[in-house]
């Protein structure tokens, strides 16, 4: 354990210390966006579900779980990520377009707190299992309320021609065939429509049609106790993102009068700040159209820049007192494609090689999407908690690499 100074994590010791390339993310920016968010919503949230996928470190799930916050999982993996930090199973909320039985019943067994159910086919097997269980499950049914999101096509989730939930009146069709199945207790409403949504219309066009179809369900007969409201709040990466707060305005008006429990589940908002990932020049190369920067990072680190197009902001962390031109220069990684770039056109101080170079924003969707392509063994990462660095998980190696493959007898 090494001691931080309060305000920006110490990068350059952390990487002499650790090598790069090297996650960093900061536990007690993670905190205080958790504070900030409860505070937008005060009055209107229940609970806060953290979604795993956005960041699934243990070290950083149990940090979560100190602070009251629950989890949002999608598949057996992620169930028991939260079942190794012994979090209360009722603060569980298992989420995904396609559950096996084996993950509906792990689910069932751990005696979680909400089942959200996209499709009738998924109920009638839920309702199986926990009848066969002799357990009822507590369910939500996820709602496609098609409405665009306003984000790249990939993250979008909430139209007709996305694959998630359903539309409200096969969600009613749902509830009345499964009315009588004691082994089913339908809570409320899920709805999700999509990630990095800058636009609190957005989301106010969601909850207008979702508070319909809360009053529709109720006035058809069913009790309406909860609503799941998703995530998807955008983080500033190129572009300014909305206030939480502004968000909070745009639907609370909306979600009050209807008197539900309402849960969040955000992943990007809570993570993507606090994370940064440190890697080393290796050497740099120009070409008559560009200079390229090749670093020890890769897209099999952060797929988000090959993967969307996605723009992280990019530091290069000189010594201090020094400067130098700059140039404009593409960042990229060692990997075998065109495609492996972390960031396109900047400007930069002119890059040497030896340099440490940060790459912003990168708290989400940055370690849970890594692989080890081109063999490559993934990042080690340090969490900063209390002002202090602890390093969560050590770098891989080619052992770890190579544990799950066979030999001929
Ligand atoms: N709830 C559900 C049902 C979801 O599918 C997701 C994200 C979330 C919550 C959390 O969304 P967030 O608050 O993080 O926006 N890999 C992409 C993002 C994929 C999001 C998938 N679902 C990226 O790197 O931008």
């Amino acid at each position: 354990m090494s001691a931080a100074p309060a305000g920006r994590p110490p990068f350059v010791a952390l990487a002499a210390q650790h090598g790069t390339p090297l996650w960093v993310t900061d536990g007690d920016a993670v905190r205080a966006r958790l504070r900030e968010l409860r505070g937008a919503f005060a009055g209107l949230l229940d609970e806060v579900h953290y979604s795993v996928k956005a960041n699934s470190s243990l070290a950083l799930l149990r940090l979560l779980a100190a602070e009251g916050a629950g989890f949002d999982v999608v598949s057996g993996g992620e169930l028991e990520r939260c079942r190794r930090i012994g979090v209360d199973p009722g603060r569980i909320v298992f989420a995904g377009v396609g559950k096996s039985d084996a993950e509906l019943a792990a689910g069932l067994d751990l005696k979680i707190g909400l089942f959200d159910v996209e499709s009738s086919e998924e109920l009638d097997r839920l309702g199986a299992l926990a009848a066969a269980r002799g357990v009822v499950a507590r369910f939500a049914l996820r709602l496609n309320p098609d409405v665009e999101a306003g984000t790249h096509e990939y993250v979008t989730t909430g139209t007709k021609r996305n694959k998630f939930g359903l539309p409200f009146e096969e969600a009613l069709a749902a509830l009345r065939q499964t009315a009588g199945n004691r082994a089913l207790d339908f809570r409320g409403f899920h709805v999700h429509i999509g990630s990095q949504i800058g636009d609190p219309g957005c989301f106010a066009a969601a909850a207008v049609i979702v508070a319909d179809h809360v009053r529709a369900a109720r006035f058809a007969g069913f009790a309406v106790e909860l609503l799941n409201f998703g995530g998807g709040f955008a983080v500033a990466y190129d572009s300014p993102a909305p206030l939480i707060a502004a968000i909070a305005a745009a639907v609370r008006p909306l979600l009050e009068p209807l008197r539900v429990r309402l849960l969040l589940e955000p992943g990007r908002w809570l993570v993507a700040e606090a994370g940064s990932l440190l890697c080393r020049v290796l050497a740099v190369k120009e070409t008559p159209e560009k200079t390229f920067a090749i670093v020890d990072a890769a897209m099999n680190d952060l797929l988000r820049p090959a993967l969307y197009g996605a723009w992280h902001p990019v530091e290069l962390l000189l010594p201090a007192g020094e400067s130098r031109p700059t140039a404009t220069v593409d960042v990229v990684g060692p990997i075998c494609e065109s495609g492996d770039f972390l960031a396109k056109e900047r400007v930069l101080p002119c890059p040497r090689a030896g340099d440490l170079l940060l790459i912003g924003v990168a708290g989400a969707y940055g370690t849970s999407m890594s692989s080890q392509y081109n063999s490559r063994p993934r990042a080690p990462e340090v969490l900063i908690d209390g002002g202090r660095a602890r390093l969560v998980r050590r770098r891989e190696t080619m052992d770890d690499l190579l544990a799950t493959e066979l030999e001929p007898d």
